[in-house]
């Protein structure tokens, strides 16, 4: 028993010696001073807090429940009045009001400082993550029970309509303990959402309103060539990933009366056009078109559209017919060209350019290469390696620069060298195809406009074409006379010995 008193005393002790040190910071929430405490004023913390019950004085011990408005919890959610000694007065102890709140292990503990109440979640702007679809957010939740079963949603600000079309998602949690990250994923680019994480039914924790990022626009769906105005048309893109800053247009023109006649335009109008109008190569001439949209977020896919200016006009091969060159000398390497100037305002500098095959599609590329270092990424070669290099297949050469006023004769293959260019001999045994070019650069465009001239230098002939032909033809008529001169000769001596050995049988 005196053990048990013994005991007693020394832990009264201690809780005088504990409380005295606690004092060194004086709670300025100090209320009264009374020499014996009885009650407490009611706390004054923050106005948010609700306490039940709700009374100007508190008794002592009286235990009182605090609570936040939804979203935000109390750190105690019980406390309770009580005293403490201040200091030693004339001898007598003088006592102060406290409050003590109660610890999830259920132990009281002094409140020191003033009380908050604090946001259950914690979403930290700078951890968004925001792209064209999707938000991203990292939390973290104060208090380590009172986010079970937290959900987020993601809901388009206002209603969608056609032709944007966006749905509210449900975000998808990943959390290590008391942190973790909401993600809402599927979402459409350009489109304001209002996020919410909520307790069911009804607590929201967190809300807050964002836009996701802009995406590179849908294909152009609808082409059409207006046949009044000769112009190409096509439907305006909704802005639904992003504002239509402009189309980029690839358009390709053959001619029906010039075969080998091919322009190809690159171009870029504003965002607000709908309209181009095409080159005009009179009735026939076909056209491939193809056009994307551009946002800020870049181009988008592209639309591929084919046209035939006059559609009564039947069927033309989408191959291109070159123009035949007949006055090839495989022993010199030459060949003659008929070139006519390409017209075009203001231009007069022609490109020849030489490219050893027959395929199309190298032409193709050929015509939209750039000499100039223009835009380096998508050139087929460069004109300024010299000396050409006829070993990589198919090569492709410039071979001249003209101020192409007046039709010319132009001899393909005399070996003029100069700046950037090579009038290479003609290799026999190759297939060849010359362009000649005019190329138009504008600030929004650039055109590349080719007549092309197919030919094939034959191997192995000494002379020019038609009188090597005709020197084969004679000493090949000579040879079969001959063989057939043999040919008689022998059968004929035949005839004659075969009787008598049958004679000789007999
Ligand atoms: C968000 O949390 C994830 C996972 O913990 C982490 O990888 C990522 O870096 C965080 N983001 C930011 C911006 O802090
Ligand atoms: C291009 O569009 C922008 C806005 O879309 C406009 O401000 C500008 O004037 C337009 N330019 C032309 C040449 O139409
Ligand atoms: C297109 O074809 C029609 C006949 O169907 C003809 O009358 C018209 O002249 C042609 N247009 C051109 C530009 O050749
Ligand atoms: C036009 O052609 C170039 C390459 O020749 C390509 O990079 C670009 O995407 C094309 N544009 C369209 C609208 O097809
Ligand atoms: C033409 O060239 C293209 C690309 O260089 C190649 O894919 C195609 O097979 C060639 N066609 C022929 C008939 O050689
Ligand atoms: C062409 O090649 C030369 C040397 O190989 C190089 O200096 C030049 O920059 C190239 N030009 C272009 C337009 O790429
Ligand atoms: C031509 O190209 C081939 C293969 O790429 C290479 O081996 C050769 O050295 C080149 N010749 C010249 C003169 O550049
Ligand atoms: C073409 O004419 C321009 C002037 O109009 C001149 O500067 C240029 O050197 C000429 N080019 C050739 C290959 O004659
Ligand atoms: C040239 O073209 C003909 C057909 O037009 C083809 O048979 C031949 O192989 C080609 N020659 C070369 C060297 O490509």
């Amino acid at each position: 028993m005196a053990l048990q008193l013994l005991a007693l005393r020394f832990l009264l002790a201690l809780v005088s010696l504990l409380t005295a040190q606690g004092q060194d910071e004086v709670d300025p929430k100090v209320q009264g001073m009374s020499q014996e405490t009885e009650r407490c004023q009611r706390p004054h913390w923050d106005s948010r807090f609700q306490l039940a019950p709700d009374q100007v004085y508190y008794k002592k011990n009286e235990e009182v429940m605090l609570s936040c408005p939804e979203g935000f919890q109390p750190s105690f959610t019980h406390v309770k009045c009580s005293s403490e000694v201040l200091s030693i007065f004339q001898g007598k102890p003088v006592h102060s009001e406290v409050w003590l709140g109660r610890n999830t292990k259920g132990a009281w503990m002094r409140i020191r400082s003033s009380m908050e109440c604090i946001e259950i979640l914690q979403v930290d702007p700078g951890t968004f993550e925001i792209s064209s679809n999707s938000i991203k957010l990292n939390w973290t939740c104060r208090f380590p029970d009172a986010c079970q079963g937290m959900r987020a949603m993601c809901r388009p600000a206002v209603p969608s309509s056609p032709p944007c079309e966006a749905e509210e998602v449900m975000g998808e949690e990943m959390s290590q303990g008391q942190e973790g990250t909401f993600t809402c994923s599927q979402l459409q680019a350009f489109t304001d959402y209002s996020v919410t994480i909520f307790l069911p039914p009804s607590t929201t924790l967190f809300s807050w309103l964002f836009r996701t990022e802009e995406a590179v626009p849908d294909k152009p769906e609808e082409l059409w060539l207006d046949p009044i105005s000769g112009s190409l048309r096509w439907k305006a893109l909704p802005s639904c990933k992003g504002d239509i800053l402009g189309y980029q247009l690839n358009i390709t023109a053959r001619s029906a009366q010039d075969g080998g006649f091919l322009e190809m335009e690159r171009l870029q109008v504003n965002g607000s056009i709908t309209e181009h109008r095409l080159p005009e190569h009179g009735p026939g001439s076909r056209y491939v078109v193809s056009i994307r949209g551009v946002t800020a977020a870049g181009a988008g896919a592209a639309s591929l559209w084919q046209f035939q200016s006059n559609s009564s006009v039947s069927q033309h091969p989408l191959d291109i017919t070159c123009h035949t060159v007949h006055d090839i000398s495989p022993s010199q390497g030459t060949a003659i060209l008929s070139l006519r100037p390409i017209t075009s305002d203001g231009v007069r500098e022609h490109q020849l350019l030489v490219t050893m095959t027959h395929n199309g599609s190298v032409l193709e590329s050929t015509c939209l290469g750039q000499p100039q270092p223009f835009r380096a990424s998508q050139q087929p070669f460069n004109t300024s390696q010299q000396p050409f290099n006829t070993s990589q297949q198919p090569s492709t050469y410039l071979a001249a620069v003209l101020n192409l006023t007046t039709p010319m004769d132009f001899v393909l293959g005399d070996g003029t060298q100069g700046q950037g260019y090579h009038n290479a001999a003609l290799r026999p045994g190759w297939n060849y195809t010359a362009l000649l070019r005019l190329v138009h650069h504008s600030p929004q465009s650039e055109k590349f406009t080719c007549v092309c001239y197919s030919f094939s230098v034959v191997a192995g002939q000494a002379a020019g074409t038609w009188r090597g032909t005709v020197i084969g033809l004679v000493v090949l008529l000579a040879l079969l006379l001959m063989i057939a001169g043999i040919l008689w000769l022998v059968l004929s001596r035949k005839r004659k010995y075969f009787p008598n050995k049958v004679k000789e049988d007999n």
